[in-house]
């Protein structure tokens, strides 16, 4: 998994957006009352409520420990659980496993064991229904962020897996699934904190990206990714900015 350091309050205080569009991703799971839940990659919690007021048991599991605890501070009679998508197994089976925004943070060469425990964690009829980021998602983002840490002499790379979706279905599907949905789409998505919301998106995410700097040189880095794409990604109207989101998000059915 991306080195990431995971600051609870502030995700939860400037980054509403990332549960607020999860909200359709809970209404393509659709949960019915009763219906056992696992919400992968839980995050602070917000998703995990959402479904159990549709009335089914959910339990929401994150590998960092910061977001489960924000979790059950947030919702202290959900159950949240401290566990790794690629090493969780579960006494009980699930009816659906969910997910939103955390696949990506799983490196590419480890899906084929998430995906497998996934399957596991499932009844014969169970469903996996997600959402990550697709191929070329935060594209501008990312590359113009490593392209002025490396003009600075130091090394960067791209911290996370965003799949095209034939390459992920076909994935999905070699591991006891069939997709019924599948669609990859941009989703520019408005930053919160207006002039400062590209900064605080890359102070918030982009640990792996800047390891190698010190605070004065992310901070100059930041500087100049926003001087690189306040042309295209800013509104001055709005003073607002919007990240090059692509989303890719599916249905899997159990077969
Ligand atoms: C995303 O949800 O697409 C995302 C969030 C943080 C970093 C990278 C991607």
């Amino acid at each position: 998994m991306a080195d990431q350091d995971w600051a609870a309050d502030d995700y939860d205080d400037g980054h509403d957006f990332v549960y607020e569009y999860g909200g359709d991703v809970v209404e393509l799971l659709d949960p019915q009352p009763g219906e056992r839940v696992l919400d992968l990659g839980c995050g602070t919690g917000h998703l995990t409520a959402e479904i159990a007021d549709y009335g089914a048991e959910v339990v929401g599991i994150d590998a960092a420990a910061e977001m489960t605890e924000q979790a059950r501070s947030n919702y202290p009679d959900l159950e949240y659980r401290n566990a790794d998508a690629r090493e969780f197994t579960t006494d009980e089976e699930f009816d659906a496993v969910f997910s939103n925004a955390a696949l990506h943070w799983i490196p590419d060469e480890d899906h084929d064991t998430v995906l497998e425990r996934v399957h596991n964690a499932l009844t014969p009829a169970g469903r996996f229904v997600a959402e990550m980021g697709g191929n070329g998602n935060v594209e501008q983002i990312a590359t113009a962020a490593i392209e002025e840490v490396q003009a600075r002499g130091y090394e960067s790379t791209h911290p996370w897996y965003f799949p095209a979706l034939g390459e992920y279905t076909s994935r999905i599907e070699s591991h006891g699934f069939e997709v019924t949905r599948a669609v990859l789409f941009d989703r520019p998505t408005e930053l919160d904190d207006g002039r400062d919301g590209l900064a605080n998106w890359l102070d918030m995410f982009g640990d792996s990206i800047f390891a190698a700097l010190d605070t004065d040189e992310q901070a100059d880095v930041i500087e100049a990714v926003e001087d690189r794409l306040r042309a295209s990604l800013f509104d001055p109207e709005t003073e607002t900015w919007a990240a090059d989101y692509r989303r890719l998000r599916f249905v899997a059915q159990c077969d």
